[in-house]
């Protein structure tokens, strides 16, 4: 696969550390110095898929194609207001690509789905099973925190990234895991009760989750641990890799990782301070933003790592 175009939306609405510490006991000042996050957009009385369709339409643009070039959609998404139709189904409508030979899917896997959606890109391209795809990562996980508990709330923010993905050899090398930690990081749907109930062994709903310190560690162990495996499965050094795109969820996390990779400040773009945790679309968010400054250039070494609730990783290098 190769990327060929890119694009990213944001909710209107900027809430900063001292407007949540209107209604939560918080301050800037602890937000701060523990995540680095300073303003976050929230979703309002915009349609979330609207906010999809607006990135999707802005990577295809930059793709130079039109709407109905695309021949397949994937959409990598944790929180959405729809849980049926899925969210690439009402993208599709949103562009108006009428189908019916364009297959649309939604991949759930946390904060990592745009990295191993992008795995699957470069299968279904290398199998001639598509030729233009949409790949959009669309979040408001805003809306399942519960915004009484300063522990999760003040973390996110929502927001999506796009990009549009043609045959190619871009992909260097790549290393996708999983291992079952379902209590880490937890967020269960509200469900209708049947008639059929006990009672028994039923969770009741609760809003998300986390044990933050563990994901801390976690994450800073892990992903320092698959980039050098990516790094070294790809005949590369360290020293190699233009731009390190992590997911954003901390800075301490971010800092930590590139400390143990003992790479400079410069090559690791970041965009927590000002976005919040946006889940799957933090990477490609900082991937528009960076090839639209123009730090990112054709025939540079990127380098995407992304961990997230499973507990999952994802890592991998592409020249782009
Ligand atoms: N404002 C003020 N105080 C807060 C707070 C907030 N928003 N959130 C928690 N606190 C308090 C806690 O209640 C605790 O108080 P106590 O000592 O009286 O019990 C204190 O701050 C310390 O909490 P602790 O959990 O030790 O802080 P921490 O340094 O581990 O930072 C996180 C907490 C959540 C910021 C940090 O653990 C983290 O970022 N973890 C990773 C989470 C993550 O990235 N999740 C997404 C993965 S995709």
């Amino acid at each position: 696969m190769k990327i060929i175009g890119t694009g990213s939306a944001l909710p209107k609405k900027s809430v900063t550390n001292d407007m949540l510490s209107e209604f939560l006991d918080t301050s800037d000042e602890w937000i701060t110095t523990r995540t680095g996050i300073k303003t976050r957009h929230i979703i309002t009385d915009e349609r979330f898929e609207d906010l999809a369709t607006e990135a999707a339409a802005r990577a295809i643009d930059a793709a130079g194609l039109c709407p109905d070039d695309i021949d397949y959609i994937i959409c990598s998404n944790v929180s959405n207001y729809f849980v049926t139709p899925h969210l690439s189904s009402l993208i599709q409508g949103g562009l108006g690509i009428k189908g019916p030979g364009c297959p649309t899917m939604d991949v759930n896997v946390a904060c990592v789905g745009f990295v191993y959606a992008l795995d699957l890109c470069d299968a279904l391209l290398s199998t001639g099973r598509a030729h233009n795809i949409l790949l959009v990562a669309a979040e408001e996980c805003t809306r399942f925190c519960d915004w009484t508990d300063r522990n999760c709330s003040v973390l996110f923010g929502d927001g999506a990234g796009a990009v549009v993905v043609s045959k190619g050899d871009s992909l260097i090398s790549c290393r996708l895991t999983s291992v079952p930690m379902p209590d880490v990081i937890v967020y269960r749907n509200p469900m209708e009760p049947t008639p059929f109930e006990t009672g028994e062994g039923v969770d009741v709903h609760m809003p998300l989750q986390m044990k933050g310190r563990e994901v801390f560690r976690m994450a800073v162990s892990s992903a320092s641990r698959d980039i050098q495996q990516v790094v070294a499965d790809a005949g590369l050094e360290l020293g190699d890799i233009d731009h390190f795109l992590l997911h954003q969820a901390n800075l301490r996390i971010n800092e930590a990782i590139r400390e143990n990779l003992g790479q400079p400040e410069e090559k690791f773009p970041t965009n927590v301070q000002r976005f919040g945790n946006t889940s799957s679309a933090s990477i490609p968010l900082l991937l528009d933003e960076g090839i639209r400054e123009g730090k990112i250039r054709r025939g540079h070494k990127v380098l995407m790592s992304a961990f997230g609730a499973g507990f999952v990783t994802g890592t991998l290098i592409l020249k782009y």
